[in-house]
């Protein structure tokens, strides 16, 4: 299982520019890859690309030995709802829903309520927020609204979770805490994560490190030593083990 792209090319606009240029990469099972890079450098981007939620002007995207992009656009579909989970800057939960019914909400388009009911109070104890459950989006604070969308993102037990700048609108200690999830959801339910970060401290928890620079990979580099957890005072009443999911 592994995410492979060759020779990646996003160009936009007329005339086009180029905003992506020539990506190789392999992503591993497991792994946890952070990207990072100033802003406009094509992180989001790249990102999209990676996760078929964006099609390149050239090049090839294969996952799990499957050539993305030669899937029609609901066989891409499918394979998204089973195989992907997202976590956005900001949460897009549905506000007239309430936050187990939002978590649930993958679970509902793949008939699979009653399956992962229980799963679903699962993620709502061991990420704090049990008593959270029956609340609306707009009754929750923002750290809260974002660990409700990260469930939200694990509900169908993907292989990849992408996350684009998922801490970006949250305080360092919410930031620490949805980083300490993204990082035991790594760890310990072996799902590969890919982050797009601008935080060198959240880019020092990923196994390997890309750097972009106007749509090039400047740096691709694994690391030795990496964070576990970022503060001590974040932990989780329980940790993510896989014997409770
Ligand atoms: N659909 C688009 N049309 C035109 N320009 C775009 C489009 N999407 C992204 N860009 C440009 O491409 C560059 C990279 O964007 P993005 O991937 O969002 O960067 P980052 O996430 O690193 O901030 C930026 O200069 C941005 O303005
Ligand atoms: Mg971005």
């Amino acid at each position: 299982m592994s995410i492979v792209a060759r020779n990646l090319i996003k160009e936009v606009g007329d005339p086009a520019s180029r905003i992506i240029s020539n990506i190789n990469l392999v992503i591993n099972d497991g792994e946890f890859i952070s990207i990072s890079g100033r802003s406009g450098s094509g992180k989001s981007t790249l990102l999209y690309l990676l996760s078929t939620l964006d099609q390149p002007t050239s090049g090839e995207l294969i996952i799990n030995e499957k050539q993305i992009t030669t899937l029609s656009v609901e066989e891409i579909h499918h394979f998204r709802n089973k195989h992907l989970g997202f976590v956005f800057q900001f949460h897009y939960l549905l506000p007239e829903l309430n936050a187990i019914e939002n978590v649930l909400m993958p679970a509902r388009k793949n008939n699979q309520i009653e399956e992962k009911t229980e799963y679903a109070h699962e993620l709502f104890k061991i990420f704090d927020i049990e008593n959270k459950k029956n609340k609306l989006p707009g009754q929750l604070s923002g750290g809260e609204q974002q660990r409700v969308a990260i469930a939200r993102a694990l509900i169908m037990k993907p292989s990849y979770l992408f996350a684009d700048e998922p801490t970006g609108n949250l305080d360092s200690k919410n930031g620490n805490i949805v980083m300490n999830i993204l990082k035991e959801t790594n760890l310990h339910l072996k799902t590969t994560v890919i982050l797009v970060t601008h935080e060198p401290e959240y880019s020092a928890m990923a196994d390997r490190e890309i750097i972009l620079i106007d749509g090039v990979i400047k740096q691709n580099q694994t690391r030795k030593n990496t964070i576990k957890n970022i503060s001590d005072k974040t932990k989780f009443k329980k940790t993510i083990t896989k014997k409770k999911l």
